[in-house]
C-alpha cells in the first residue's frame, strides 16, 4: 500500500528517538511486526537490522527490499529469538495487539530482547485520549513498465467506545496491467488503548517509558504520540524501593526532612551503577556519609548494641557489633 520512500521520513524520528532513549551504545535492532521493510529499509543505515514477520508475504517483500537484514517468522506475542539487541522497534504492527492481554505480552517480547541499557520505542497509531474518527487515502501507479496501480480509502472509526479496538475499513481500487479495475474491501479491527494503560503495562514489564510527541510533516500536531523506553539496569522499581527503605530507617532514627537528598543520591546512583545489588549500597553508602559528614548524626545508625559506632549494610541489612542484623527499611526509633 505505501511506497518505501514515504517513510524516510518517519525512519529517522524513531531512529533518533531509539538512539536516544538508549544509554548504551545503539549497534544491533530488532523490529517486531516489520511488515514489507519499509521502516527497516532506513533504520538498517544506522543499525544492524532483524525483522520479525508473521506473513510470509510480508516477509518475501522485506527480503527483497533488505536481502542483508536477518529475517524471523514470528508472532510479537511470543517469538523468543534467544538473544538481545540494542534496541526494539514496534512500529504500527502494535496495533494488531486488540486486548491488554495481547499488548502486554508483545511488551515483555520486547523486553526479554532488550539489552541493559537499551531502549525500545512503540509507535500506535492512536492512543485513546488523541483518538479521532477519519478518512485517508492514497495509493501508487506501479512502476519501472508495471501497469498496475491502487488507490484506496481508508476510514477510521471506532463504534464501540468502550472497548479497546476500533475499525478501519479499506476500500481499494485495484487497476490491473490489462487496464481493468475491480473494487476490493479489507476491515482490520485494531488496538485502542489509554496513555496510561500503555505506561502502566511498560511500566511492570520494567521499561522506563516516556510519552514523545510524533512530529512529522504530514501528520496534525498534538495527535500522534509514541513511548520511547529504557531497560535500565537499575529500573525505577528498584529505586523507589531503595529510597522507601531508606525513608522508613531515616524517620524511624533521625525524623524527617531529607527525602529530597536521598532520592537525589538514588537518581544519582542509578546512571553509574549496573547491578541492582551494588546499587542498594551505594546509595545506602551516601546516605550515610552525608549524615557523618553534616553531623546530622555521625554514628547513624547507631549500632543498638553498644550505640559507639554505626551500623553498616552487608546482604541487604544492618549489622551490629554482636553479630545481629536488622533489614534495610526496619529500624526502630532510638530516641
Ligand atoms: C502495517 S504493516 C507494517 C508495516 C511496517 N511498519 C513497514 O515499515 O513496512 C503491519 C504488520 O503487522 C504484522 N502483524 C500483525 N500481527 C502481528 C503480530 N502478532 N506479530 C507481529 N507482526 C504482526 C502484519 O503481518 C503486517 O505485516
Amino acid at each position: 500500500m505505501s511506497a518505501p520512500e514515504d517513510y524516510a521520513e518517519e525512519a529517522a524520528l524513531y531512529r533518533d528517538a531509539l538512539v536516544d532513549a538508549a544509554i548504551r551504545n545503539s549497534v544491533t535492532c530488532l523490529e517486531l511486526g516489520s511488515g514489507g521493510g519499509n521502516n527497516a529499509l532506513f533504520l538498517k543505515e544506522r543499525f544492524t537490522m532483524t525483522l520479525v514477520e508473521p506473513s510470509e508475504g510480508m516477509l518475501a517483500h522485506s527480503r527483497a527490499l533488505n536481502p542483508e537484514c536477518e529475517h524471523v517468522r514470528g508472532d510479537m506475542r511470543d517469538v523468543r529469538l534467544g538473544t538481545t539487541f540494542d534496541c526494539v522497534f514496534v512500529h504500527d504492527a502494535v496495533m494488531y495487539m486488540t486486548t491488554e492481554d495481547d499488548l502486554q505480552r508483545a511488551i515483555e517480547t520486547a523486553f526479554v530482547h532488550c539489552a541493559d541499557g537499551g531502549s525500545a520505542l512503540f509507535c500506535p497509531d492512536h492512543v485513546k485520549e488523541n483518538f479521532e474518527s477519519s478518512t485517508d487515502h492514497g495509493g501508487h501507479d506501479g512502476k519501472h513498465g508495471d501497469r498496475r496501480a491502487m488507490r484506496y480509502l481508508a476510514w477510521t472509526r471506532d463504534p464501540e467506545p468502550d472497548d479497546t479496538t476500533y475499525t478501519v475499513d479499506y476500500a481499494y481500487v485495484l487497476r490491473e496491467a490489462d487496464g481493468t479495475t475491480r473494487v476490493e474491501h479489507d476491515r482490520h479491527i485494531e488496538g485502542l488503548f489509554s496513555r496510561e494503560t500503555w505506561l502502566r503495562l511498560l511500566r511492570k514489564a520494567g521499561f522506563d517509558p516516556k510519552v514523545m510527541p510524533l512530529r512529522h510533516s504530514e501528520l496534525e500536531a498534538g495527535k500522534h504520540e509514541m513511548f520511547a523506553c529504557t531497560k535500565a539496569a537499575i529500573t525505577s522499581a528498584h529505586k523507589a524501593s531503595v529510597i522507601d527503605r531508606l525513608r522508613r530507617d531515616v524517620h524511624a532514627t533521625v525524623g524527617p526532612g531529607y527525602e529530597a537528598r536521598i532520592e537525589w543520591l538514588a537518581e544519582m546512583h542509578r546512571e553509574f551503577t549496573s547491578e541492582p545489588e551494588v546499587y542498594v549500597e551505594r546509595v545506602v553508602e551516601d546516605v550515610q556519609q552525608l549524615f557523618h559528614d553534616e553531623f546530622i548524626d555521625t554514628d547513624w545508625p547507631a549500632c543498638p548494641v553498644c550505640r559507639r559506632h554505626p551500623m553498616w549494610l552487608r546482604d541487604g541489612a544492618w549489622g551490629a557489633c554482636d553479630g545481629s542484623t536488622v533489614p534495610l527499611g526496619e529500624l526502630r526509633s532510638t530516641k
